[in-house]
């Protein structure tokens, strides 16, 4: 059984669709037969995710891309205008597009900011944009935001991915409050974490999931009510990600050193540690 918002005619937006888990997405609503709006960067890789989508479809007029910067408040407000005035709304917003740029703690400032602009930003703008228009719909909807385990855990490498993500989380948590109290009972928010997943141009390696695995396990979750969609991979167990993330809340209530998890003096607690 589907969540309402899935069914055959709804509507999905997706961002990122190009590659990886956003084109997985496209490609699984177009062929539950969804009207589906991909978004992401001008692109010749946009442009073979909406005509695979066609393929998959029953109807190819129900598959459209949209090229948008998620980044541009302007231009989401007016991709936004365009599913409107295309399909008359939307059902499914996953806000999912994604830049890792700006690896590293001295990276380029400039990377950093546009990171952000587009991890974190780039989905309030989507929530923002398409929001009024769900509730107003009064039609069972969700809104997926794509987190990250790193915005959880917080590992070591890749520091601004790390906040924009933990900034996701915080937003959508704080999102699935305002909707559950504010009378907006047709709307959910959830969290979707991917584990480790091949996705971009990356060849699949042993340990990795593949986006459709990301796809089948988020509907899941969405049908079964959850908030938090947490993707083990073949490499990290559901147990494993418990046990990383208790550990991380420890770091506060047991006053450790930030990210004791990486420290080595703390490191042997860590691998005796069970939750
Ligand atoms: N792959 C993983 O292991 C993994 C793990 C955890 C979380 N995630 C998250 O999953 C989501 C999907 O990532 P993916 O791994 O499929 O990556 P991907 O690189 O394959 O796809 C990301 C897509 O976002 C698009 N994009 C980037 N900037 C954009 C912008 N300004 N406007 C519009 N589109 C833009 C890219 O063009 C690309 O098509 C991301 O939010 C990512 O952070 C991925």
């Amino acid at each position: 059984m589907q969540h309402l918002a899935f069914g055959k005619g709804k509507v999905a937006v997706v961002t990122g669709a190009a590659l990886g888990i956003g084109r997985a997405a496209a490609l699984r609503f177009a062929e539950m037969g969804l009207k589906v709006c991909l978004v992401d960067l001008p692109s010749a890789d946009l442009k073979a995710a909406e005509e695979e989508a066609k393929v998959k479809a029953a109807d190819p007029g129900s598959i459209v891309a949209m090229a948008t910067d998620v980044s541009d408040p302007g231009a989401v407000k007016a991709m936004a205008a365009t599913v409107m005035e295309t399909f008359g709304g939307a059902d499914i917003l996953l806000n999912n597009a994604a830049s890792r740029a700006g690896r590293g703690f001295d990276a380029d400032i400039e990377e950093w900011r546009q990171l952000v602009e587009v991890n974190l930003w780039g989905v309030i703008y989507g929530t923002r944009a398409f929001l009024p228009g769900m509730r107003e719909r009064g039609t069972p909807a969700v809104i997926v935001n794509t987190g990250s385990k790193q915005g959880i855990t917080n590992p070591p490498g890749h520091p601004v991915y790390n906040l924009s993500k933990a900034a996701v989380k915080s937003y959508t948590e704080s999102l699935a409050h305002e909707l559950r109290s504010s009378g907006a009972e047709n709307v959910t928010a959830h969290l979707l974490v991917p584990g480790w997943t091949t996705t971009g141009k990356n060849e699949h390696r042993t340990g990795a999931w593949l986006p459709d695995q990301v796809i089948e396990y988020m509907l899941q979750g969405i049908a079964a009510g959850s908030f938090y969609i947490v993707c083990p991979d073949d490499e990290v167990s559901a147990e494993e990600d418990r046990r990383r993330i208790l550990w991380g809340a420890g770091d506060i209530t047991e006053n450790r050193p930030a990210l004791s998890r990486w420290d080595p003096t703390v490191k042997h607690a860590y691998d005796a540690f069970e939750p």
